[in-house]
């Protein structure tokens, strides 16, 4: 039995990895520690609420003390640092919670696990879970390797970056045992609806604008995110410390492509459902929803990963093919319709204001 704190868990990405753990390994306690920002939603982590080896703590990635305190009192095993700001229009917006959270709470970790770790500490992990845009944007051709030169181009990246930067250090200065993944775009339920796919599925299941920026073409690579969860997996049972690796599932999509087969999913699903076309107030071709938009600032291109390192030495390999994929996660916003309209009560929609007031 093992111990493992989970920063983040109330999150999209980290809930996800945090429900897969406990269904595997139920016997080993798990923390989680969130500040639970506007998007941290406890109710993601229900289905583990109140479990024997399961304890949330509501605390900030740079309350060094609260961490002190719990690594003395659990004696973790790993830790799977998810806790970030992670949406790039935020982060044009306002930087300053990025590098709050995203170097200085990385770095507020780093000295926890490294006090209470000490050097020669082979056998524990830190996991810090990073993302493909440290590497900048791609041009027609290429793919992002674990060599890669960083290039960030948006706040969000470079304080990702930083945090990248500050981990590889902590293991070539301290010999802190850690692993660094960057992984691509990902989709899945419990995804906070200001990011790409969560935000087209609700707006058209409501009929709203569904507001593509520039031309549509950029290119993102998808992964469905319980692909991502069995990654971080093999990369805490398997990565050879100091390491980094790339996940992705080589699935590259212009945002164009993957708004029409969100509108085209839902017709599909809808239109099918006599129980679910009950729930929805939107019923007609969604296609006509889409409204170009004023671009993002310094808009990426093109994200592609080369995820060869990982698939070799991890034995990793993604599971979800992008229709089937795509098609649970509208399923799932479909059913969830309860777990969405509560999400965007209150803060969101201040926030949503001010982001499209100027595009739309
Ligand atoms: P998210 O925004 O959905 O969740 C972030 C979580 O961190 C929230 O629960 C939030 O409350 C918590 N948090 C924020 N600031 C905190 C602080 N100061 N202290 C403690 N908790 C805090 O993000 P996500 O999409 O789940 O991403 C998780 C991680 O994965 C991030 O590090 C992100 O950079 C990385 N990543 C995301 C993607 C993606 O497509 N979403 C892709 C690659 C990598
Ligand atoms: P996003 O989900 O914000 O992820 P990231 O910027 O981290 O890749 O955006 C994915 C792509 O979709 C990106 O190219 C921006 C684009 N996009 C839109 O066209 N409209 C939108 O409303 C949003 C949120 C994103």
């Amino acid at each position: 039995m093992s111990s493992m704190l989970v920063t983040g868990g109330a999150g999209f990405i980290g809930a996800n990895f945090v429900l897969y753990m406990r269904e595997k390994r139920p016997l080993d306690a798990l923390v989680v520690l969130d500040k639970l920002t506007y998007a941290g939603n406890l109710e993601n982590l229900k289905r583990v609420e109140g479990d024997e080896n399961f304890l949330f703590v509501k605390g900030d990635l740079n309350d060094f003390n609260l961490i002190d305190g719990l690594f003395e009192k659990n004696g973790f095993d790993s830790v799977v640092n998810f806790a970030a700001e992670s949406h790039v229009d935020r982060s044009i917006l306002g930087p300053k919670t990025f590098i709050e959270t995203n170097i200085n709470g990385t770095f507020t970790l780093l000295e926890a696990a490294r006090k209470h770790w000490g050097p020669g500490n082979g056998n524990k992990r830190f996991l810090h879970v990073s993302t493909d845009e440290v590497y900048g944007s791609l041009g027609e051709e290429g793919l992002f390797t674990e060599s890669t030169p960083y290039s960030p181009n948006s706040p969000y990246a470079a304080s990702k970056a930083a945090s990248d930067h500050l981990v590889r250090a902590y293991y070539h200065t301290y010999g802190l045992p850690s692993i660094t993944t960057n992984c691509s775009n990902n989709y899945g339920p419990y995804q906070f609806p200001e990011k790409l796919i969560p935000l087209m599925i609700i707006n058209a299941l409501n009929g709203k604008p569904l507001p593509v920026y520039g031309d549509g073409r950029n290119v993102r690579d998808w992964l469905f995110v319980h692909d991502h969860c069995t990654a971080i997996e093999a990369a805490l049972q398997k990565g050879r410390l100091g390491e980094t690796y790339n996940v992705g599932a080589r699935n590259e999509w212009r945002n164009i492509d993957i708004v029409n087969l969100v509108c085209d999913t839902i017709d599909e699903l809808v239109g099918a459902s006599a129980e679910s076309s009950k729930k929805i107030p939107f019923s007609g071709k969604r296609r006509k929803l889409i409204n170009f938009v004023k671009d993002r600032p310094g808009h990426d291109r093109r994200y592609a990963i080369d995820p060869s390192k990982t698939e070799q030495e991890l034995g990793w390999r993604p599971q979800t093919a992008f229709r089937e994929g795509i098609r649970n996660t509208v399923k799932w916003y479909i059913e969830n319709k309860s777990w969405w309209e509560r999400v965007m009560s209150g803060q969101y929609l201040e926030y949503y204001e001010m982001q499209y007031k100027e595009r739309l």
